[in-house]
């Protein structure tokens, strides 16, 4: 077998054989073949496409190129939730100590930010202390002992994906549905998961910014978790604005805190009510109420242990930003437009966000909003707030923000649900 050969079928539109996929993967990771080729062939694949046989085979090919872990040990059944990304994300944070309070376990295994989207590891890395890194066994033990653990994937888990998915973020080539679902799935599968549900994001601050696209990746990642036993389930929600009125970690942070009070704002409880939902449903957990959860304290009671057994002080107080910079109404009337991708950019660029995998982030950077689609403003008033410790970055987060709003009369304003579809 050669790199050549495999780069060729699907250059010219031909089906991978199950031999090429596990052979091009395994050499792959091994090195042998070059980064070039494997660019070679992503490119051809978001291109051309895989049918349904090669995008499982594609993603039983790297979650065989590491480890599987095993959850079995557990009394309780697991649960994990997965979004494919947005603006404003941070659902992961209140969602999984609401699920453990009700009764799963939840191993999430989270990611950091790259480009315009959050990542739940930089948000959480905002609380002084907290540790992301945490080996399998702490990782075990945190979920025994607690009910939820948020944690970076280890390196043993789809290491063939790490590798794949850095060599796509800088080849144009992230955006293939085949490499999307089975770069997600392969990590979910390999986990251990017993169910999973995916929150597949649509719009101008997501991958996906058609519902149709959205739904050919949602029922792709579906096909791949039930054949592979683990119960799946997607939903479609809206990314076309941000979630919730911060986007930056730390600000997140305590937005997050605000809804395991009780509190926050309606989007937010909203997606991660119906999240635990679907997740409580497919670990086959029926007589709990998540929404009773928020209310009475004991997601935040399970928040505070979650994030002290990963060396965090939930007590202590969340970074904030050097600098603020107010963006203010221009006029009166209805905001009937926030763009979700404007937002991401400008709060990235405030130093939320990363340009590459290695820079730092600020935990204080980010954009504080003060209305939402729907909501009346007043000339004057202030609109967003933005964050950073590097004040000369309001300018090029300024621009990002042009025409990133409308205000009119709201006469024709229709709220968008934020959930889509299931
Ligand atoms: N998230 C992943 O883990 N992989 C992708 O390819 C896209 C988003």
């Amino acid at each position: 077998m050669d790199a050549i050969s495999v780069i060729r079928t699907k250059r010219d539109r031909g089906e991978l054989t199950d031999e090429q996929i596990d052979w091009v993967i395994d050499a792959y990771t091994r090195g042998e073949v070059a980064d070039e080729q494997m660019s070679a062939l992503a490119m051809a694949i978001l291109l051309n496409g895989m049918d349904r046989r090669e995008i499982a085979r594609w993603t039983a090919a790297m979650i065989a190129s590491g480890e599987r872990m095993d959850f079995s040990s557990l009394s309780r059944p697991t649960a994990d939730k997965h979004s494919t990304g947005g603006v404003g994300d941070k659902i992961t944070l209140p969602l999984a100590p609401l699920v453990a309070a009700c009764g799963a376990a939840v191993p999430q295994l989270s990611g950091r930010g790259l480009g315009h989207t959050g990542g739940t590891l930089d948000k959480l890395e905002s609380i002084p202390g907290w540790r992301a890194l945490l080996s399998n066994e702490e990782m075990l033990s945190v979920l025994d002992g607690v009910g939820a653990v948020i944690c970076a994937a280890g390196d043993g888990l789809a290491p063939a994906d790490k590798k794949l998915y850095a060599l796509r973020d800088v080849t144009g080539t992230v955006e293939a549905i085949p490499l999307i679902a089975s770069s997600i799935m392969s990590k979910k599968i390999a986990e251990g998961t017993g169910s999973l549900v995916l929150d597949v994001k649509v719009g101008s601050g997501a991958f996906m910014k058609t519902v149709e696209d959205a739904r050919e990746l949602a029922s792709t990642m579906v096909g791949l978790g039930t054949d592979s036993g683990v119960k799946t389930v997607a939903l479609l929600t809206d990314m076309s604005t941000p979630l919730g009125l911060t986007a930056g970690n730390a600000l997140e942070v305590r937005e997050s805190v605000e809804v395991l009070a009780g509190g926050g704002p309606a989007d937010v409880v909203e997606l991660t009510i119906a999240l635990a939902r679907e997740m409580l449903e497919a670990a086959g957990i029926r007589d709990a109420d998540p929404a009773k959860a928020l209310a009475d304290g004991s997601a935040m009671d399970v928040w505070r242990r979650m994030i002290s057994a990963q060396g965090g002080d939930p007590d202590a107080a969340l970074p904030v930003a050097r600098e603020q910079h107010v963006v203010k109404a221009p006029s009166s009337g209805v905001l009937t437009r926030l763009d979700a991708y404007d937002v991401g950019v400008a709060a990235w660029r405030l130093g939320a966000g990363r340009a590459r995998k290695e820079d730092p982030v600020q935990a204080g950077a980010g954009v504080e909003m003060h209305a939402k689609p729907g909501d009346r403003v007043t000339e004057g008033q202030p609109l967003l707030t933005l964050h950073t410790d590097t004040p000369d970055r309001f300018d090029y987060a300024l621009q990002s923000l042009e025409g990133s709003f409308d205000i009119g009369s709201g006469g024709d304003f229709t709220a968008t649900p934020v959930v889509l579809e299931r």
